[in-house]
C-alpha cells in the first residue's frame, strides 16, 4: 500500500475521520442494517462514520469481522478500521495484575504472558492493545497501582520492554500493536486521587516517571497514549513540550499518539481551552494524532485550518502516521489480521495458557509473614477454605472485562483438585465489600475452621475496589474481615491468610495477629491452583514487592528510593525529636520494596568489589555469595542497590541497579556478580544533564531494599 498516494485521494473531512476513534456502539444497526448508534450527538454523519479510523473494545471475532466487512463495504477508499482494546494482563486467560508481574522480577515470564495475551486477542478480533501501562506509582491510595509494575524506574523499564516484545514482537502472526501509556506521570496524581493534579519538577519527571515510557519507545512500541493529567500545568494531550518536544524530537518517536478517552474535550474542563475548537487546536498542535471518544477534531479542524490556527500539513502528517500503522499491522492486505473464530475456540483458555497464568501467579505471590505455618503438609487431615475470595471467579482484577468469572479456577476448586473433596471444607465467612457489616456467616466459618487441621483464609479487596476511578482514602481492611480473622484464629492457629488485593494495603494489624500472610494480589484465572501449590510447597513463594506496603494510610506516598533529607529518622523506634518521623505512628513502611520470604533461608556473604576505584569509561564488578541454608529448593531475587553519596542534587538513599532471580537447591551456594558501569550511575544533575558525577558510591547486594551491608568505590 502506498500511503502517500492514498492520502492524496482523501478529502479533508475523510482525513480528519482517520484521526477519530469512536466506540462501536456508534456503528450499531438494526436488523435491516440501518444505523441506530447515537452518532448524531457526536456530529458524525453516516458518510463520516464509514471513514472512521479506528474503534475500541468491539468484543469478539465475529463482531469484529462483521464490523470490518460492513465498514469496508461503505468506505470508498478501502481503508480498514483499526480495532483496539484494553488487553492489560491477559485477554480471556487472565494472568496476575501488572503490580504482581512487577513482583515476579521475571521479565522472561512477563514476556511469555504478554505473548499469550496477544495470541488470544489477535484471533478474537483485536489489532492493537492499549498496553503496557508503565506509570510509576508511589501512592497505594491510587486505584490504578494495580495496573503498574511498581515504584522503581529500573524495574518498570525492564518490564515495559518485556511487554512490548511479548505483545508486539515483529508484528507477525498472533502479535498485536502495543500502546504504552499514560504519558506522562499519571501515577503521580496528588493524594492518590485518580485524575487529580500531577505537579512535580522536571527532574523528578525525568528521573523517575519518564524512563519506562522511553524504554517502551526504544523497544519499538507502535503507539503512545497520553494521560488525563496535567504535566506542569498543561494536560498531557495538549502538552506540546511533552508530546512533540520530548516524545517525538528527543526520543525519536514517529508513531501514532492517541488521547485517552474524552481527554481532548476535557481540556475545556481543565480550564486550558475555552471551547472544543481551542481544545482541538491544542491537541493537534501538540501532535496528538487520534482523538478517542469525542469529535472535536471533526467539528473544528476545518475551521482551524481556515483560521490558520493549524495547517492541513499537520493533519496530513497525523493521517500518514495512522495509515502507516495500519500498513504495519497488515490491515490493507488482510483487514481482519489474525481474526479466526474457529481457531479462537482452540486457543483461548487452552491448557497451555492456563498453566502459564498459574505459573505467573505462583511467581508473583509474595510471602509476607510465615511463623512456621507454611508450607502445609500434603498429608494434612483436612483443610478449611474460608472467606469472600475462597469461592469466587472475581479474583482477576479490574482490567479483565473481556474474560468471564466462570472461567476462573477458584481457590476452593484449586484445593479440592489438589487434596480431594473429602479433605476440603468451605465457608464464606463474610463479604469483602467495604460497607458490608453482616456478621451472620462468621459463626459457621468458625465451626468449619475448628473442625479442620488447617485453614486458608481468603480475604482482601473486592476485585473492582482497585483500577480506574477506584481511589481509596483508607487502606485498612474492613473491621468485618478483621472480625472473621480474629474469630478463626481463636479456634485454629494453623492458619494462613491469603490476601487478594489490587494494591498494597495498610495491614499492620493483620501482620500482628496472623501467623502467616501470603499476598496473592489479584492472581487471575488460575489463582486457585497457584495458591494450593504455594500453600503445600509444590513451589516456594518467590515474589518480591515491587511497591512498598505502608504501615498506615497516612504514610502515603511512600517509596524506598527516597532522599535522605537533613533529618532522617535514626531508627524505627524513634517517634519524636525534630527529625523526619511521625509522632502518632510508624515512620518506616510495613514491608519495603524488594521484600518477600521463601520457604527456606538464604544467607548473603562475602560482598566484594573488583576495585574500589572506577574510571569514567571503566567497569567494576560487584559479587556476593548466596547460600540456601535451609532444606527446600527456592528461588531468590538477588538485588543490587547503589547509593550516590554526594551529588549536585540530593540523591536517593538507594536505587535498584540490578537483580537476578536464581534457583538454589537446599544447601546450594552460588556467587552472583553484577557489572557496574557509569551508565548505571547517571542521573539528572543540577543542570538537568543526564550523566554520572565523580565521587563516592556505596554498593549493596541483598534480599530487599532494607539491606544494610555495603562496599564503597570512587568514580574518579
Ligand atoms: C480509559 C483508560 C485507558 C484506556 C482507555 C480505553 O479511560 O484511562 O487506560 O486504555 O480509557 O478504554
Amino acid at each position: 500500500m502506498d500511503c502517500k498516494k492514498l492520502l492524496k485521494k482523501l478529502t479533508l473531512r475523510e482525513k480528519i475521520m482517520q484521526l477519530t476513534q469512536i466506540i462501536p456502539r456508534m456503528f450499531a444497526t438494526d436488523d435491516n442494517g440501518v444505523l441506530t448508534g447515537p452518532i448524531a450527538n457526536l456530529s458524525v454523519s453516516e458518510q463520516d462514520l464509514y471513514n472512521t479510523g479506528s474503534s475500541l473494545n468491539v468484543f469478539g471475532g465475529e463482531k469484529s469481522i462483521d464490523l470490518q466487512n460492513r465498514f469496508l463495504k461503505n468506505n470508498k477508499h478501502g481503508i480498514p478500521l483499526c480495532l483496539m482494546q484494553d488487553v492489560i494482563h491477559g485477554y480471556k486467560t487472565i494472568y496476575p495484575i501488572q503490580l504482581a508481574l512487577g513482583c515476579s522480577f521475571n521479565t522472561e515470564l512477563v514476556k511469555e504472558c504478554s505473548s499469550m495475551a496477544a495470541k488470544e486477542c489477535s484471533v478474537d478480533g483485536v489489532h492493537l492493545t492499549f498496553a503496557p501501562m508503565v506509570d510509576l506509582v508511589r501512592d497505594a491510595r491510587w486505584g490504578r497501582v494495580m495496573e503498574s509494575t511498581g515504584e522503581d524506574p529500573y524495574l518498570n523499564s525492564l518490564m515495559a520492554t518485556a511487554q512490548v516484545q511479548g505483545l508486539q514482537g515483529d508484528l507477525g502472526k498472533y502479535k498485536v500493536g502495543a500502546c504504552v501509556k499514560h504519558l506522562a506521570a499519571y501515577g503521580g496524581a496528588e493524594s492518590g486521587l485518580d485524575y487529580n493534579t500531577v505537579d512535580m519538577s522536571e527532574r523528578t519527571l525525568r528521573q523517575y516517571y519518564l524512563p519506562a515510557y522511553k524504554a517502551a519507545v526504544d523497544a519499538g512500541v507502535e503507539m503512545v497514549m497520553t494521560a488525563f493529567n496535567t504535566v506542569d500545568g498543561v494536560p498531557a494531550v495538549g502538552n506540546k513540550w511533552l508530546v512533540n518536544d520530548v516524545l517525538r524530537k528527543e526520543w525519536g518517536f514517529n508513531g501514532v499518539v492517541i488521547s485517552d478517552f474524552n481527554a481532548v474535550q476535557e481540556l475545556i474542563t481543565h480550564g486550558v481551552a475555552k471551547d472544543g475548537r481551542q481544545a482541538a487546536e491544542m491537541a493537534i498542535n501538540a501532535t496528538t494524532d487520534i482523538e478517542m471518544g469525542t469529535t472535536e477534531y471533526l467539528k473544528n479542524a476545518e475551521q482551524l485550518i481556515a483560521e490558520g490556527k493549524i495547517t492541513e500539513k499537520q493533519i496530513d502528517q497525523a493521517v500518514m502516521r495512522v495509515l502507516e500503522l495500519k500498513k504495519k499491522l497488515g490491515l490493507f492486505e488482510n483487514p481482519h489480521k489474525d481474526t479466526n473464530p474457529t481457531l479462537a475456540k482452540e486457543i483461548i483458555l487452552c491448557k497451555e495458557h492456563r498453566d502459564l497464568a498459574r505459573r505467573m501467579s505462583e511467581e508473583s505471590a509474595v510471602l509476607l509473614k510465615n511463623d512456621n505455618v507454611l508450607p502445609f503438609n500434603k498429608d494434612v487431615e483436612s483443610i478449611a477454605v474460608i472467606g469472600p475470595h475462597a469461592d469466587t471467579g472475581f479474583i482477576k482484577g479490574f482490567w479483565s472485562y473481556a474474560s468471564s468469572d466462570k472461567d476462573t479456577t477458584t481457590v476452593l476448586k484449586g484445593f479440592t483438585d489438589y487434596l480431594g473433596e473429602d479433605k476440603v471444607k468451605y465457608a464464606y465467612g463474610c463479604s469483602a465489600e467495604l460497607t458490608n457489616k453482616d456478621e451472620s456467616q462468621i459463626a459457621k466459618a468458625v465451626e468449619v475452621a475448628k473442625s479442620c487441621s488447617a485453614v486458608v483464609l481468603c480475604i482482601g479487596e473486592v476485585e473492582t475496589d482497585s483500577g480506574e476511578g477506584n481511589s481509596k482514602s483508607n487502606l485498612e481492611l474492613s473491621d468485618l474481615q478483621y472480625k472473621l480473622v480474629e474469630e478463626v484464629l481463636k479456634v485454629n492457629k494453623n492458619t494462613v491468610v491469603a490476601l487478594f488485593t489490587g494494591r498494597p494495603l495498610a495491614i499492620k494489624k493483620l501482620q500482628e495477629i496472623a501467623p502467616a500472610i501470603l499476598n496473592m494480589w489479584m492472581p487471575g484465572t488460575e489463582g486457585g491452583p497457584a495458591l494450593a501449590n504455594l500453600v503445600f510447597g509444590v513451589v516456594s513463594p518467590s515474589g518480591r514487592l515491587s511497591m512498598t506496603f505502608p504501615a498506615s494510610t497516612g504514610q502515603c506516598p511512600i517509596y524506598y528510593n527516597h532522599l535522605n533529607t537533613g533529618r532522617p529518622a535514626p531508627n524505627r523506634e524513634i517517634t519524636y525529636g525534630y527529625c523526619a518521623t511521625y509522632i502518632d505512628g510508624p515512620t518506616y513502611p510495613l514491608y519495603p520494596f524488594g521484600y518477600g520470604l521463601t520457604y527456606s533461608n538464604v544467607e548473603y556473604k562475602a560482598l566484594e568489589l573488583s576495585s574500589d576505584k572506577m574510571t569514567e569509561d571503566g567497569t567494576i564488578t560487584a559479587s556476593i555469595t548466596v547460600e540456601n541454608v535451609g532444606d527446600r529448593k527456592v528461588k531468590e531475587v538477588v538485588q543490587m542497590y547503589i547509593r550516590d553519596l554526594v551529588g549536585s542534587v540530593a540523591r536517593p538513599v538507594k536505587e535498584l541497579k540490578g537483580f537476578k532471580k536464581i534457583e538454589l537447591e537446599a544447601g546450594e551456594k552460588k556467587t552472583i556478580t553484577f557489572e557496574i558501569t557509569k551508565d548505571l550511575l547517571a542521573f539528572y544533575t543540577k543542570d538537568l544533564e543526564f550523566k554520572a558525577e565523580k565521587g563516592e558510591f556505596r554498593v549493596f547486594i541483598g534480599k530487599d531494599s532494607d539491606v544494610e551491608e555495603y562496599k564503597t568505590f570512587q568514580l574518579i
